[in-house]
């Protein structure tokens, strides 16, 4: 690695700063700064490591203060406690070149950082610890559900980065990479995902570690955080794909729409209400429910807006878009009469959508710009 050069001609030790999540660690920490300290010892990196605690009471303070090592810090944090915010503060507070994060567990092993900076220093944005590159492993023994459940997760972040593990909460990249993020706004536990989509990070470049799992202490990953985690992964697809995130919002919406369209005719038809009036009601049934769901999620930054108005904005352009799809189906029709007829309606659908979307977003659910954290 090349060390860069101090004013004094005399070498300088790169700097990095390991920032520590940590909620009640005591029991862990020991070891972790044990096997940091080898680590520092032998590869002769500046490294300080950053403790984030979220006010865990569990004597970890006392511990640390009673330490020799005088490059490990602990920071206890009050307000606006979790993972995400723990790290993004310690990240901050770093004064380091580098910038790393880490569990304190044990999961991450700490010998792997060198090779995590030499990664940086050959043009990587990102490293990633994973273990899902071929060299990578784990020692979870998890059952098939936790692991369909990590597997899920993954496959939804695709759209955000093509990396294999990009769950792992082990990473490094330089402070400035850091500094070039803005409008962080986090929930749950997916740091890394965050930092790679904010930050703009392009050469992301993962390294395989041996995940261990943790023997002391508990996990804090709850189902509380894997719901986090898809409000998360929203606001990372609004970003990164602005309207494009709105619109297939809308689009998924629409598909839920036309079920629940089906459904109530079906109730409707067995309760012995009349064709034509079920057939109505059905349509203004689904179109409520599209303006509730899409109110809720497509178009959320007008939450706080009055209902009835939109409501009924949205169901007159829903009417509108109707129309829309009945007259472009019949224009089809006429002028591409070798078309199947179901081709014909495709298009009117289409169309139709487009223009519901658009009516929404730029008159019913009206704003232009997306909600502050
Ligand atoms: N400051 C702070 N505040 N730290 C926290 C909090 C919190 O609210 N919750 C958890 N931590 C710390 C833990 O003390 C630990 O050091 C680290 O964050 C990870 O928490 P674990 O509870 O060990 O999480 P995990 O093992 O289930 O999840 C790990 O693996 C996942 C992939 O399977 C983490 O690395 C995740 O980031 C990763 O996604
Ligand atoms: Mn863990």
């Amino acid at each position: 690695m090349s060390e860069p050069q101090a004013a004094n001609g005399v070498e300088a030790k790169p700097r990095v700063t390991i920032v520590v999540p940590t909620y009640k660690e005591v029991e862990s920490l020991p070891h972790l700064i044990e096997r940091v300290a080898k680590v520092r010892a032998e590869s002769g990196l500046d490294i300080t490591m950053l403790i984030m605690d979220d006010d865990s009471g569990d004597g970890s303070v006392e511990m640390i203060a009673a330490r020799p090592e005088t490059w490990v810090r602990i920071v206890v944090r009050t307000t606006d406690r979790g993972l995400s915010q723990a790290v993004l503060e310690g990240a901050r507070c770093a004064r380091g070149e580098y910038l790393v994060c880490m569990d304190a567990d044990l999961s991450h092993p700490p010998e792997v950082l060198p090779a995590m900076l030499a990664k940086l220093n050959d043009g990587a944005d990102f490293v990633l610890g994973s273990r899902y590159v071929s060299g990578g492993t784990t020692s979870h023994d998890w059952g098939f559900l936790r692991w369909a459940n990590s597997r899920v997760a993954t496959l939804l972040a695709t759209p955000l980065t093509s990396v294999r593990d990009p769950m792992s909460g082990f990473f490094a990249l330089r402070r400035s990479t850091f500094e070039l993020g803005k409008d962080f706004n986090p929930v749950g536990y997916k740091i890394a995902l965050e930092l790679i989509v904010k930050c703009r990070c392009e050469r992301v470049v993962e390294i395989p570690i041996h995940f261990e799992d943790r023997r002391s202490g508990k996990s804090k990953l709850t189902f509380r955080q894997q719901v986090l985690y898809l409000q998360h992964l929203r606001r990372l697809y609004t970003f990164k794909y602005g309207a494009w995130t709105q619109l297939m919002q809308f689009i998924v919406v629409g598909g839920m729409g036309t079920i629940v369209n089906l459904a109530a005719l079906s109730v409707l038809l067995a309760l012995a209400v009349p064709q034509r009036p079920a057939i109505a009601l059905a349509i203004f049934v689904a179109m409520w429910f599209n303006f509730v769901v899409n109110r809720r999620f497509s178009f959320s930054t007008t939450r706080h807006r009055p209902w009835l108005r939109q409501s009924v904005a949205f169901v007159a352009a829903s009417s509108i878009g109707a129309f829309i799809n009945y007259a472009t189906t019949l224009f089809v029709v006429v002028h591409v009469s070798w078309l199947r007829l179901q081709v014909a309606a495709l298009i009117g659908v289409a169309v139709g959508t487009l223009f519901n979307f658009t009516a929404s977003r730029y008159l019913v659910f009206r704003v232009s710009h997306i909600r502050a954290p």
